[in-house]
């Protein structure tokens, strides 16, 4: 039962995990990829697909690939075909190749162990089980760009497996999606054209879209009357300018709720607006926060800290490291190695508020770790309370 008092009736359609039973405005791109992939049901174990999803940050790719998985697997059940649609956050995965196939075989074989393997006998079993099985996997590698960083040759082995068994029947797809196509230039060139073949290109959501997804959204989260149409505009407008960021704009919506519920109002106003916005920074994602490990985290908190107290734009890496130290003190843990360190600091330049630069010096090169797009104090104050929550 929700709170007679509260502006919400179900909070949980604003949850980042919740996919969306119809995607406004991305019509098109869903029909397209849903007929890349009829074979599954028409002629299975016939062919099989690779897609890239393309598009800027919270164009919809995620709740694309989700709403056709779960789409898929209801048409199979219903046609009798055996089909598995598995979504992979790469990055939450560290790009390990290992860990995205565990995760692939699991999805089959729960018990399956997590050692012993090495990624390609990993593979061999995944097709293996899919022959028992008689399945046919549609693999979505999520932000793939961290795989391909980590580990060059990962996609290449996941797209010639199939070709290797020429006489047996097809089991494994492809779906990736990253933010940028850039990623891809650094495959080999025929890894490169078997994936480029279907290319599926997320444009930015204008104003109007905005406000469509919000009231769909809002229509579900929210009690009747509690957001006016004007509110949704609003926030649709904010959302446009942050480059048609439809995540940024169900946060607004979420957080100004919680302000509205905060001073007992009936309705979500502007001022709530106004409010949400002013906390809540398009480049921060909670989100991503909160899936850094605890050192990382630290190390978010240490770089927040030091700019919190200095004039200078740029930090080195042994300022962020000294300040690393304080704040280990201060949370009770034991500051990490060097090496470590330097390995949480490069795990950081993924989210976008840290950027690091390199620059000559007398010694050779140095790097330099920058805060340009968030407030440090607004930073500190996120992390540390992300931070204290666990
Ligand atoms: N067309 C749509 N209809 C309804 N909801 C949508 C639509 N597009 C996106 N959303 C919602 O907006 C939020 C952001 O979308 P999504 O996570 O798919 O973006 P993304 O492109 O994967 O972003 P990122 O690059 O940051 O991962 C999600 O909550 C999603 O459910
Ligand atoms: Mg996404």
């Amino acid at each position: 039962m929700s709170d007679p008092r509260s502006v919400f009736v179900d909070e949980g359609v604003l949850d980042l995990n919740y996919v969306p039973p119809y995607l406004l405005h991305r019509e098109t791109e869903l029909r397209f990829l849903s007929d890349l992939f009829r074979f599954i049901v028409d002629a299975p174990y016939e062919m099989s697909q690779r897609v890239v999803i393309l598009g800027d940050v919270g164009t919809g790719k995620t709740a694309l690939a989700q709403r056709f998985g779960l789409n898929l697997m209801f048409d199979a059940r219903r046609r009798r075909v055996r089909a598995k649609y598995v979504h992979i956050n790469c990055r939450k995965l560290r790009g390990s190749l290992f860990m995205i196939l565990l995760r692939a075989v699991r999805a089959f074989r729960p018990q399956f162990p997590d050692r012993g393997y090495s990624a390609n006998e990993l593979l061999d079993t995944l097709m293996r089980v899919l022959d028992e099985e008689n399945e046919q996997l549609v693999l979505c590698l999520d932000e793939v760009d961290a795989l391909i960083e980590k580990d060059g040759d990962a996609l290449y082995y996941l797209t010639r497996v199939q070709e290797e068994r020429m006489e047996e029947s097809r089991r494994l797809s492809l779906i990736c999606i990253s933010k940028d196509s850039e990623t891809f230039q650094e495959l080999d060139k025929s890894t490169l054209s078997t994936l480029q073949r279907n290319v599926i290109r997320m444009s930015e959501y204008t104003q109007p879209q905005l406000s469509d997804i919000l009231i769909s959204r809002a229509e579900q989260a929210f009690r009747p009357g509690a957001i006016p149409l004007e509110v949704v505009d609003f926030i649709g407008e904010l959302a446009a300018a942050e480059g048609g960021d439809a995540r940024y704009a169900i946060d607004v919506l979420w957080r100004a709720g919680k302000y509205a519920d905060s001073v007992y109002s009936r309705e979500v106003l502007p001022e709530h607006i106004r409010k949400a916005a002013a906390t809540l920074f398009p480049t921060l994602r909670e989100e991503e926060v909160k899936q850094l490990s605890r050192h990382e985290q630290l190390v978010l908190l240490a770089i927040a800290r030091h700019f919190r107290h200095i004039r200078e734009a740029h930090a080195t890496t042994s300022d962020v490291e000294r300040s690393y130290h304080v704040v280990c003190e201060e949370y009770g843990e034991k500051p990490r190695g060097h090496t470590q360190f330097w390995k949480y600091l490069n795990q950081l330049k993924w989210l976008d508020v840290v950027s690091s630069t390199l620059r000559a010096s007398g010694k050779g090169r140095t790097q330099l770790i920058s805060l340009p797009k968030v407030p440090a104090e607004d930073l500190e104050r996120e992390v540390t309370r992300i931070l204290g929550r666990d």
